[in-house]
């Protein structure tokens, strides 16, 4: 066998699954996300310990022009009407930019810019998104199955919560049966 020949990483196109390589693991879950959810009885109504999305991340060491890989599974489930979604967030470094491959699922993308401003991409096998620096960014779950995308971004961009504890301008709730996309006043 040739030395020089590497394996990489393998990601699984069909279910995200990472193999050949350490992965770190995160779950959130019902009571991580205070305050997320529009209908604050039908939350407390949940039970807490209910997983809401995992992130699956590459072991890569973080620097000035290192790369995070990772794929997030979010659960099919509403809190309410409001479809689960993940808590979203703004990049800490604002300028720094990130790519999400929709890999299995049907979804929406979330994302506003900094005068909150929002609009929303059909996330699916296969989409490609392009978040541009400055814009924050949400995942939602309008499936029945799994939603998983794959993520690709800036070690030194990290993440800033804070600056959205306000919500994000628009929702999306199922109603009759349709999904609905609801603007928030003061989003
Ligand atoms: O880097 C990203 O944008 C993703 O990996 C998200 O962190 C992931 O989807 C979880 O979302 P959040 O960090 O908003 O909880
Ligand atoms: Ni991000």
């Amino acid at each position: 066998m040739n030395s020089q020949i590497i394996q990489p990483p393998l990601v699984a196109w069909a279910n995200g699954a990472f193999s050949h390589a350490p992965v770190i693991r995160k779950t959130t879950r019902i009571q991580d996300l205070t305050a997320v959810f529009a209908d604050g009885q039908a939350w407390r109504s949940c039970d807490p310990q209910l997983p809401v999305y995992t992130v699956e991340m590459l072991e890569t060491p973080a620097g000035e022009g290192e790369l995070w890989t990772g794929v997030t599974h979010l659960n099919p489930g509403k809190v309410g009407n409001e479809f689960f979604m993940t808590r979203g967030h703004f990049h800490a470094r604002r300028e720094q930019g990130e790519v999400y491959f929709g890999l299995r699922g049907q979804g929406l993308l979330l994302l506003q810019d900094e005068h909150g401003k929002a609009r929303l991409e059909t996330v699916c096998a296969g989409s490609v998104h392009i978040i541009p620096g400055f814009t924050a960014h949400r995942l939602i779950n309008t499936g029945s199955e799994i939603l998983s995308a794959l993520a690709v971004w800036p070690t030194i961009a990290g993440h800033d919560y804070a600056a959205l504890q306000g919500g994000f301008a628009l929702r999306v709730q199922e109603e009759n049966q349709q999904i609905c996309v609801c603007e928030v006043q003061n989003g």
